[in-house]
């Protein structure tokens, strides 16, 4: 049974199409990536898997009563609640559950027998969906991943609204992992994570039992949590199953085979327009021309394979400097006439200093000096 069947989905962006019928299925317990270059569309596909985004054409079916974590960056935190708080939320539907035992309990102090004995029942049954989900061990399950995640160097006392871009992300992952979803989806999980968290999360989603659908521009890191990929190229949707360096190595054959297929088809182009050139002309020949003409005008045509253009990136190397930044020896300043008595002045790396003196003694001409924009009335620099 597919937890997530997507239909011949296509979208457009104002007249430019982005997915071209895609065709995608998250079957249960897959740890699915999606690949593709920046802007190819990964970020839309989940929006409109969400439903965030209605899709031009095609379908979307989620399996019936899955629950869905998502990663929203964009959820709003209100103040006055502490990181602890918010994550408890996570296990609201277990509080709600909590309450109508003691619901049930308030019931028993006046009702009749029989109905006592269902209020019995439905109490053991409460308690045991509790035990089983772990509901008397969530404080040491948030402890557990919010120092995966390194919440605890920020503190789960800490009001939501004072934290930086970089916390609130990580306290937004943190309280979905705790959700345990039937199926999580990640876009772009490790961009405010330092490596360690990143390899925590690593751990994580690979003992994660059910499903995941992940985006990461991380390539080790999805390469070693993933066993399907998805390969978003020009709007089209390519299944592999694997890690993504085994999707690499499937691909480049592909690819390597699609290039051959098209020089050969090329080739074979060129001795039929060779063959029509050299025979239509003669009346004895010319039946056989038109005849290849016809064929090579019934030809499918293959395309060439897309060439993306790598960007190349040029980093000019600095030397750093040596100890002495700067040297003057019997230095006077001054434009037209001296500023100043001769003085010896040395500047070394890493000193902080200040140059104090009243208007118009030449402290502006000093740095000027410095910086090698104006010319020392004498001395050696
Ligand atoms: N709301 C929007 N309106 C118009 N264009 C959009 C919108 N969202 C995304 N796009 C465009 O659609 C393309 C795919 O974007 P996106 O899904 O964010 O790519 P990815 O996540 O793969 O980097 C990009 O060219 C982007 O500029
Ligand atoms: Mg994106």
């Amino acid at each position: 049974m597919s937890l997530l069947n997507v239909v011949n989905v296509s979208h457009n962006f104002g007249g430019r199409q982005i997915l071209k019928n895609a065709n995608f299925r998250l079957l249960k317990g897959e740890h699915v990536g999606i690949v593709g270059a920046n802007g190819e569309g990964k970020s839309t596909f989940i929006n409109i898997i969400l439903g965030k985004e209605l899709p031009s054409e095609g379908k979307i079916e989620w399996a019936k009563h899955l629950d869905i974590g998502y990663l929203d960056q964009y959820s709003t935190l209100t103040k006055g609640k502490t990181i602890r708080e918010f994550l408890k939320e996570a296990f609201n539907h277990m509080f709600e559950l909590e309450e109508q035992i003691y619901k049930n309990y308030d019931e028993m102090n006046d009702c009749s027998d029989t109905r006592m004995q269902e209020l019995m029942n439905e109490i053991g049954e409460m308690q045991s969906t509790l035990e089983q989900s772990g509901f008397y061990s969530i404080d040491a399950k948030i402890e557990e991943i919010a120092n995966g995640l390194g919440l605890n160097a920020i503190g789960l006392d800490k009001d939501v609204t004072e934290l930086s871009g970089g916390e609130r992300a990580k306290v937004l992952l943190t309280k979905v992992l705790l959700q345990n979803p039937g199926i999580l989806i990640l876009d772009e999980p490790t961009n405010y994570l330092d490596e360690n968290h990143i390899n925590w999360l690593r751990n994580y989603l690979n003992e994660f039992e059910n499903a995941f659908i992940l985006v990461s521009h991380d390539i080790a890191f999805l390469n070693s949590v993933i066993n399907v990929v998805y390969h978003i190229d020009n709007g089209v949707f390519t299944r592999y199953s694997g890690n993504y360096n085994q999707f690499v190595t499937a691909y480049e054959m592909k690819k390597r085979q699609a290039d051959a297929a098209y020089e050969a088809q090329q080739r074979e182009i060129k001795q039929m327009e060779d063959f029509i050139a050299r025979n239509k002309a003669r009346v004895a020949t010319r039946g056989m021309a038109n005849s290849r003409q016809k064929k090579l005008d019934k030809m499918e045509r293959l395309d060439k394979g897309r060439v993306l253009i790598k960007p190349s990136f040029v980093f000019k190397e600095g030397r750093p400097s040596g100890k002495v930044l700067f040297r003057g020896e019997n230095l006077v300043l001054g434009y037209d006439r001296a500023l100043t008595k001769p003085f010896d002045i040395e500047i070394v790396k890493g000193e902080h200093l200040v140059i104090k003196g009243i208007n118009g003694v030449g402290k502006s001409t000093l740095i000027k000096t410095l910086l090698g924009i104006i010319k020392p009335f004498n001395g050696i620099v």
